[in-house]
């Protein structure tokens, strides 16, 4: 369903310094899996995200999604960011019918309205459709833009640390209610985060990214987040497979960390 083809990125910084950014980078996800990508900061994930979103061409390579070449963006695979991407002065649910209303051929508005009001019971927000998004809190907001970005039905959607700037007991919610989506939708995902114990519970499949230049150095398949669809997560991130794997993945970015460290004296 998505496939990224040998793809690099080369920024090129305003004093003229070239930065690889990604090198190389190849693989395929099926319709419905779960990905998730850790790896250290500056090692292209934001990168590797916004190239599958459209918003970047890479300087070599392809990301073809449903046997379409990706030359931009598209409805059909949908962001959620860190934070701040709503209209924060406007209603709740004029930001989730945002997409809906400004499509090419928009639907009647009946159907747009039910529409929305479908994705807003689906995340919990049932009752705040007229709310303006700035009265709402952190985590209230996500499950905002997540119900935006479902109320276009995108195949792909791709998510950029959504959870980070999230309270560790709302963001374990919020991961809940993500699995819960993820297996009634069916839909396709990319998520990056920092947190090594949400890319377990989250991912299926799991990419671990190595900076300089930034490439997959490892790949995991996970049964964790099949597991969590039914069970209790804290039950999961208590069990022996998963706090090897765990620590494993930690002694690896800490490696990663450490030579970045080193680099950065070598130039002081
Ligand atoms: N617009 C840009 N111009 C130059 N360098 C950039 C630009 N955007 C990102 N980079 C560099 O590319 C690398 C990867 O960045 P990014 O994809 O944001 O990594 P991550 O999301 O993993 O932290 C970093 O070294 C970063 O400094
Ligand atoms: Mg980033």
């Amino acid at each position: 369903m998505l496939k990224v083809n040998d793809l690099s990125m080369v920024y090129e910084t305003p004093g003229g310094e070239k930065v690889s950014a990604l090198s190389d980078i190849s693989f395929s996800l099926d319709k419905g899996e779960f990905l998730t990508v850790l790896g250290p900061s500056g090692c292209g994930k934001t990168t590797l995200l916004n190239i599958i979103a459209g918003f970047l061409q890479p300087t070599q390579g392809e990301a073809v999604f449903d046997d379409e070449l990706v030359s931009g963006p598209s409805p059909q695979r949908g962001m959620v960011f860190q934070q701040g991407a709503l209209f924060e002065w406007m209603s709740v649910e004029k930001n989730v019918s945002f997409g809906p209303r400004m499509a090419d051929k928009p639907k009647p508005d009946a159907e747009i309205r039910d529409n929305t009001q479908h994705w807003l019971d689906t995340v919990g927000l049932s009752d705040f459709g007229k709310k303006p998004v700035y009265e709402l809190s952190g985590g209230m907001q996500q499950r905002v833009a997540l119900a935006r970005c479902l109320a276009n039905d995108p195949g792909l959607i791709l998510m950029d640390e959504p959870l980070g700037a999230l309270d560790a007991l709302t963001r374990e919610k919020m991961q809940g209610l993500l699995l819960k989506l993820w297996k009634e939708t069916g839909k396709t995902v990319i998520l990056i985060t920092h947190s090594v114990e949400e890319a377990l519970i989250l991912g299926e499949r799991l990419f671990v990214m190595a900076p300089r230049p930034g490439r997959i150095e490892k790949e995991y398949r996970l049964p964790f987040a099949e597991q969590g669809v039914a069970d209790d997560s804290r039950k999961i991130k208590a069990q022996p497979d998963f706090v090897q794997v765990r620590e494993e993945i930690i002694s690896m970015i800490w490696a990663m960390e450490e030579e970045i460290m080193g680099h950065q004296g070598e130039k002081q």
